[in-house]
């Protein structure tokens, strides 16, 4: 989906990634911020010049127990009365059809049930920041399954 917004105007991307340790996170989700940023950045570019634009990624540690996603645009910046309200749910600047408001709702929610935070730069570049725990591996499955679980196999003609 991001790819071929990318392509259709002519944005130019780099990604930088650390190496880091795994993060253990909800990858659906943390997928699902990471859209909802990408698509946002593409619009404001996009409102500003139909082609062109800088999307940055970069994935960098903070220390040893955070990491930050930042992914940055030059399109315009947030205007100073919009900026407190852009994590508000139904809240868009967009036009009715293109803009229902709840992309920032939903990664905010994401991110805070992660234990992690959301900060936005905005100016030259508008940068947002989703900075995450690094998390803990999940418990082995068969330590954690109760004893009294049964297991059953349901087989069916399909
Ligand atoms: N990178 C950005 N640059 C400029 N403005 C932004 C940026 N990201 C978000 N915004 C502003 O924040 C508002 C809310 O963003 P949000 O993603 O929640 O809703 P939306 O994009 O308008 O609609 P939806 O995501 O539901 O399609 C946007 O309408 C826009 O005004
Ligand atoms: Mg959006």
């Amino acid at each position: 989906m991001v790819q071929h917004k990318l392509q259709i105007q002519s944005v130019a991307v780099s990604i930088e990634v650390a190496e880091l340790p795994p993060i253990y996170c909800d990858a659906s989700q943390i997928q699902q911020v990471l859209t909802a940023i990408m698509m946002n950045a593409m619009d404001a570019m996009a409102s500003q010049a139909p082609q062109g634009g800088n999307l940055r990624i970069t994935v960098a540690p903070l220390d040893a127990d955070w990491v930050d996603i930042s992914v940055s645009n030059d399109g315009p910046p947030i205007p100073k009365d919009v900026l407190p309200h852009i994590f508000e749910p139904f809240f868009s600047t967009k036009q009715a059809a293109s803009g229902v408001g709840l992309g920032l709702a939903v990664t905010y929610g994401i991110v805070k049930r992660h234990g992690g935070d959301i900060q936005v730069t905005t100016g030259d570049q508008t940068t947002f920041h989703v900075i995450l725990p690094r998390g803990q591996a999940p418990a082995e499955n068969k330590n954690t399954e109760s004893a009294d679980v049964r297991r059953e196999t349901v087989h069916t003609d399909r």
